[in-house]
């Protein structure tokens, strides 16, 4: 069962809240800001949150997996390089959703160790977790949510809902069909 959390009104105005801040906090800054979307899952937040931010922007992709059905496998696999070296670059890494910390630590710091100049965090979602099992923070986030499985806007269920517009907590998982949502 999906059950409503955000709807893409809610969402598009967080974006945009979090476009006005990126865009104050690298204004004064003379390289083009790189962003690198951890995908699949940022896919549509990347777009969203791109087009929100007034500045010249790169945008570049890691192909990255954590998480197997609905658990974290405890290691990372990247799958790809950037298309540009990061050396020297300022990069804004998105993702869907922060849990663990796992994948954005392990992502920023490869990034770090690759010769970036300053890499920043922004996330979706920040799942609430107790703070030892935590292993980062983003610099930004749009919502804060309980430790829930979440569908929806780019997050997926072995790989479907990511196109609901809105973000949904999947409820008893193992009986959640996409037919469970009407369109
Ligand atoms: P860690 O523990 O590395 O987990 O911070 C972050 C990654 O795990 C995936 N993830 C989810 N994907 N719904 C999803 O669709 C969820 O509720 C969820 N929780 C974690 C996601 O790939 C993220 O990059």
């Amino acid at each position: 069962m999906l059950v409503p959390l955000f709807t893409s009104e809610i969402i598009a105005e967080r974006v945009a809240v979090l476009g006005k801040e990126i865009t104050e906090t690298y204004q004064s800054e003379s390289v083009p800001l790189t962003v690198v979307s951890i995908l699949t899952g940022s896919i549509f937040f990347s777009v969203d949150l791109v087009r929100q931010i007034r500045l010249h922007v790169k945008m570049d992709a890691i192909l990255a997996q954590s998480y197997v059905h609905h658990a974290s496998s405890g290691e990372v696999l990247i799958k790809n390089k950037l298309k540009e070296s990061p050396a020297g670059a300022n990069i804004l890494l998105l993702d869907d959703i922060l849990d663990t910390g796992l994948t954005l630590k392990t992502i920023q710091s490869s990034l770090l160790e690759q010769g970036a100049a300053s890499v920043k965090t922004c996330v979706l979602l920040d799942k609430e977790l107790p703070p030892e099992k935590k292993m980062t923070h983003a610099d930004w986030f749009a919502f804060r949510i309980p430790p829930k499985y979440v569908v929806g806007y780019g997050l997926d269920s072995d790989e479907l809902y990511r196109n609901l517009p809105g973000i949904y907590e999947l409820q008893d998982d193992d009986s959640g069909k996409p037919e469970d949502f009407v369109f």
